[in-house]
């Protein structure tokens, strides 16, 4: 018997239109609020940052939006991307389990990124938007908007967190080679950038002060708005791409997913790929499991209070309900910089609330080991990042194996790990630390949430 492995679309039958959640959702999603009056914020607040359109589709609870031609010519350069079933991974674990992977390493950029990237750049351009300025944790954010910049002649500023940007060199070469200017964040380029470097000037960065620098920027000029890779309704919304192909791609396989996994950061590729499944689910289709992984180094969804918090840490976003480790919380310098966020996204962190996921959280050490054995297997090198996802696809595999069940796993490869060799070096040599986040500072960053009376 020949097993098919791979499942590919037609780029005919790629998506036109992407989901939107807030249509098929038990409960609304609470209020966005002003830092300054409390009050719930309107799209005329958040036009110094981002074009309407983008700010139409943040509150939009319309089902559908409808994927512009130009976004989808350009999607065509690697969409509709993979799904493969990891038959060596599944001898290798010796489960009865059936393994689908949705390999989103693919695009140029090298991870799911670009999906959003893309959009957010025409959007700004269709707006008369000139400049972007932009924060970048892993640095695929960062290569993607200036990929996206460079197809639609826009300048683009990156502030890239400063471990990443020390640990990751040819990300940053990557960047300029699309035409973007590369920062280490904190800079000394902002006045928020300064003054983080005058308390601590060995300061590893984070992508809550990235963002911080990135939007202080954006709002000094009429012609530059910011973007961002994550969080945000509208970029999660994007990356449905990833699940609505999935969808078709299982049935193609004859098969539906028991549990659905991805890793999270901001949450953008794991709403990807399951929010269409708990969408179909809502509307009385069957209900899959759906599992967030996360770093045990910055646990939002495990270890976060549910509270409203500011997007970043020099206090200049609004404030969204999410789950939070505090916006002061500087998570240890660990090689998954892209999940190294002290919140999650309000979408993910609402359908937790509502018991619409899972969430678990796994340490650094074991999901390089799970990214090894996958490597090993299926051939690709997985980004840090997207390792978490492999692990909780390991750990759920192992326990069908225990229980001697035959469910399908589906989950989210978000990146490959090309420019993430020197951690994988580490890990080989045994210089990869299990870092554990400061109790100390999670408590007192968590005591520092901004105290909101439950808007009515
Ligand atoms: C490959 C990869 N996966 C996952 C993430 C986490 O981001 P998100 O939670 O928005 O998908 C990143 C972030 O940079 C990434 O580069």
């Amino acid at each position: 018997m020949t097993l098919q492995t791979k499942y590919l679309l037609d780029e005919s039958q790629m998506p036109k239109f992407w989901y939107n959640i807030q249509a098929d959702l038990p409960k609304a999603l609470p209020a966005v609020l002003h830092p300054g009056t409390l009050q719930p914020i309107g799209p005329d607040d958040l036009a110094p940052l981002f074009p309407m359109e983008l700010i139409m589709q943040e509150v939009s609870t319309e089902r559908e939006i409808e994927i512009p031609e130009p976004v989808r010519d350009i999607y065509k350069l690697w969409r509709p991307a993979p799904l493969y079933r990891a038959h060596r991974l599944e001898k290798v674990l010796g489960t009865p389990a059936k393994i689908f992977y949705k390999y989103e390493g693919v695009s140029p950029a090298g991870s799911h990124k670009p999906n959003t990237a893309i959009p957010q750049a025409f959007y700004n351009q269709q707006a008369g938007v000139k400049r972007l300025t932009t924060e970048t944790g892993a640095g695929q954010w960062g290569t993607s908007l200036s990929f996206a910049g460079s197809l639609f002649d826009l300048e683009v500023l990156v502030f890239q967190v400063r471990v990443s940007y020390d640990q990751k060199p040819y990300r940053r070469a990557v960047m300029e080679t699309y035409g973007a200017r590369c920062l280490p964040s904190p800079s000394n380029e902002t006045q928020y950038g300064r003054s983080v470097l005058a308390q601590r000037p060995d300061h590893p960065g984070s992508l809550g002060i990235a963002i911080s620098e990135a939007v202080e920027l954006a709002v000094q000029r009429d012609d530059t708005k910011y973007a961002l890779g994550s969080v945000l309704n509208h970029v999660l919304m994007h990356q449905t791409v990833i699940g609505l192909e999935a969808m078709e791609q299982m049935q193609m396989a004859d098969a539906w997913p028991d549990v659905v996994i991805g890793c999270t950061g901001g949450g953008s590729n794991f709403a990807g790929i399951a929010f269409p499944f708990i969408g179909h689910a809502l509307r009385g289709g069957k209900r899959s499991r759906i599992l967030a992984a996360e770093p045990a180094s910055c646990p939002s969804l495990t270890r976060g209070k549910y509270a409203y918090d500011f997007g970043d840490t020099g206090h200049m976003t609004p404030l969204t309900k999410m789950h939070t480790l505090g916006s002061t919380f500087t998570p240890p310098a660990t090689h998954a910089g892209g999940l190294r966020y002290h919140g999650m996204a309000p979408l993910v962190s609402h359908c937790k609330d509502l018991g619409l996921i899972e969430a678990a959280a796994f340490s650094q050490k074991s999901c390089f080991e799970a990214g090894v054995t996958f490597a090993r297997a299926e051939g690709i090198v997985p980004a840090p990042e997207a390792n978490h996802a492999v692990k909780a696809a390991i750990e759920e595999a192992l326990r069908c194996k225990r229980e001697g069940k035959s469910e399908t796993i589906l989950f989210s490869l978000s990146g490959h790990g090309h420019f993430d060799m020197a951690a994988y070096q580490k890990y080989f040599s045994g210089d990869l630390a299990d870092d554990a986040y400061d109790e100390k500072e999670l408590a007192m960053a968590l005591s520092g949430l901004p105290s909101v009376p439950e808007p009515a």
